[in-house]
């Protein structure tokens, strides 16, 4: 929790790779890789940009506001109550046309959230840069501060309230000496909370949702013009599939690509389906040609994005006449599963084709998705990493019922036997929610057991946060005191740290492939990267060969750098990471050879070729 990942990037909260607080600025000094190109109960409550009153009381008869009214409605009154909004391609009656570009305008992103934003971000950026912005990572240099923001929980949001007071109130100092800054709120709390931000509290000067990042530089020159401006009309099909973003990973060898946006999985709690829009997928050329650009610039781990990353369906291929998805064992879906389109597997097997040395993950995969021939996919393949994120959230089948989850206890565990089956060796990771509406102590034990069975080597676990215009917020009561879902949300912790550092003791005396990704936080004579798996591996710089380990060090081994693939020999573990000594470099298809070489110098009938 609040680590430092990168002196320009900050992880607050939760480590999350979904949805934590991951706050993105200043920037990199590394040169970017251009591509290409509150939830209290109030009388009023916005839908998108509708507003609709709400009663006090949860249960006093007010419909819950399903998906398809979701979607008519964010169509058709959306479109209607926007303020001062055309769409891009309108000209604006009062602007030039050349009015959108930003020569000699600098814009400085905050980016706060889960790595959607980070890749929202990379989208918004490359808009902006076209038009001739300029980026700064110094908020007092900027003309335009925009931030990137998440609503998942409420302290998410109160994060950036309070970080748009601390900016308005320097916006107020500037216009003594300045022209004034703008301020622009992008992302989910723009689809959320349009009229709070504009209206009541006037803190921002342009909002736009996820869909509507195309219109930021018509955006920006109505606000430049003394006007609020705003667009958080949600899409049904943008994907920004031709916006190829620029990246500016954390660890300069990593890039994080934006497969398909949105969620239909309307679960009672969440409240991304109402800020992201539908499921929708992005093109399997447009994916394809962007990796393969990555690949080229020498980026060493993809990571394949979306809510619902392996419900991919790109319905723009010929093979849209396909058969019925096939669900992960035991599974259902609350809405009517389309058939046809290319799917996930078919889209892995591709990506994971075009560069045997570049790794692949993916994220954030809901457990519905995970059919068999996804998971042999991910065993036969050395360069897709056998790292399942499996997000379970209860083990109590009532409250996973509550929460419309569309699967039980036991289809979520035949599943993970499954996977365990399937992709030996496979590390698993899971998010939980604690203190869900109605979540009884014996629930609250029954998650426990789960996270006991499973035995996660990663845990993203939060307490749960009321989101209004959701299932629960209309139908549930959120009756588990602010205190026992602290309680619960220790008591998860403890166990989740319990088993990791289980099974992370089970790899002492292994050897793993570590990508390397810099220097490590503790200390200049470390370096640190990560294993298949994910874990963190920490390992000192200086080689001499040698080490007390039973088998030898390479000890003319060149220097190990960011984006190398070396052989590192686990000495120790705990719940979080694992230490050792680097071997040797290597390739990622090399690796498998080298391992088996360095278990038979020291164990000559060993047939594990992991273990030393
Ligand atoms: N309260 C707490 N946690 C939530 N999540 C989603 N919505 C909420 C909420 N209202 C968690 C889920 C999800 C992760 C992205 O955030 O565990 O998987
Ligand atoms: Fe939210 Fe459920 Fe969709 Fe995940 S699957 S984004 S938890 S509604």
């Amino acid at each position: 929790m609040g680590q430092r990942t990168r002196p320009d990037t900050q992880l607050k909260a939760d480590p999350y790779l979904g949805c934590s607080l991951l706050l993105v600025g200043p920037l990199s000094t590394a040169p970017p890789r251009c591509l290409l190109s509150a939830s209290s109960l109030k009388q009023h409550r916005i839908c998108c940009s509708r507003t609709f009153s709400v009663q006090s009381n949860k249960r006093s008869g007010v419909e819950t506001f399903n998906l398809s009214d979701f979607v008519k409605e964010s169509s058709n009154e959306t479109r209607r109550a926007i303020n001062n909004d055309l769409r891009s391609t309108d000209k604006h009656a009062y602007l030039p046309d050349d009015s959108d570009i930003g020569i000699s305008r600098t814009v400085c992103f905050e980016t706060y959230g889960c790595q959607m934003n980070v890749n929202d971000t990379e989208i918004a950026w490359s808009i902006l840069q076209k038009k001739g912005y300029q980026r700064t990572s110094d908020v007092a240099e900027a003309d335009v501060v925009l931030l990137v923001t998440c609503s998942i929980r409420e302290k998410a949001e109160q994060t950036i309230w309070n970080r748009l007071r601390e900016l308005t109130a320097m916006k107020k100092k500037r216009l003594k000496t300045r022209v004034p800054m703008k301020i622009g709120v992008l992302g989910c709390m723009a689809e959320r909370l349009k009229s709070e931000l504009l209206e009541r509290e006037k803190l921002v000067d342009v909002l736009a949702g996820p869909d509507a990042y195309r219109d930021l530089p018509r955006l920006l020159s109505v606000a430049r013009g003394g006007q609020q401006a705003s667009n958080v009309l949600l899409s049904l099909e943008e994907t920004y599939a031709d916006v190829m973003p620029v990246h500016r990973s954390l660890h300069g060898h990593g890039a994080f690509v934006s497969i398909m946006r949105g969620c239909d999985n309307m679960c009672s709690y969440c409240v991304v389906p109402f800020t992201r829009g539908r499921e929708r997928s992005r093109p399997v050329a447009s994916v394809l040609e962007e990796v393969r650009i990555l690949s080229e610039q020498g980026v060493k781990e993809v990571t394949l994005l979306g809510q619902n990353v392996n419900s991919y369906r790109d319905m723009s291929e010929k093979q849209v006449a396909g058969p019925e998805p096939s669900l992960s064992r035991g599974f259902r879906t609350v809405y009517r599963a389309r058939p046809g389109g290319l799917r996930f597997t078919d889209l892995l097997d591709r990506v994971s084709l075009i560069d045997p040395e570049m790794r692949i993950r993916f994220t954030s995969p809901h457990p519905k998705d995970f059919p068999d021939e996804v998971l042999q996919l991910i065993e036969e393949r050395d360069n897709i990493c056998k790292q399942l994120h499996l997000p379970a959230q209860s083990g109590s089948n009532r409250v996973l019922q509550a929460m419309r989850r569309g699967y039980t206890r036991e289809a979520y565990l035949e599943l993970v036997r499954n996977i365990k089956r399937l992709i030996p060796g496979v590390s698993l990771s899971s998010d939980f929610i604690a203190g869900f509406c109605g979540e009884t102590e014996e629930d609250h034990l029954e998650t426990l057991s789960v996270i006991r069975d499973v035995r996660y080597n990663v845990g993203f676990l939060f307490a749960y946060s009321m989101r209004n215009k959701t299932h629960a917020f209309h139908r549930l009561q959120d009756d588990v005191p602010a205190e026992v879902k602290q309680r619960r949300l220790e008591e998860l912790i403890a166990v989740f740290r319990e088993e990791a550092a289980k099974v992370n003791a089970e790899l002492v005396g292994s050897i793993q492939l570590v990508l390397v990704e810099g220097e490590s936080k503790r200390s200049d004579q470390d370096l640190f990267g990560r294993n298949d798996g994910n874990l963190k591996v920490i390992f000192p710089r200086q080689e001499e060969g040698g080490h007390n380990t039973g088998i030898s060090t390479d000890a003319n081994m060149a220097p190990i750098n960011p984006g190398d693939y070396v052989l590192v020999k686990i000495t120790s573990a705990n719940s979080q990471s694992l230490r050792g000594h680097a071997l040797c470099h290597t390739s990622l298809k090399d690796s498998v050879k080298l391992v088996s070489v360095y278990c038979h110098e020291r164990l000559p009938d060993s047939s594990s070729q992991y273990h030393a």
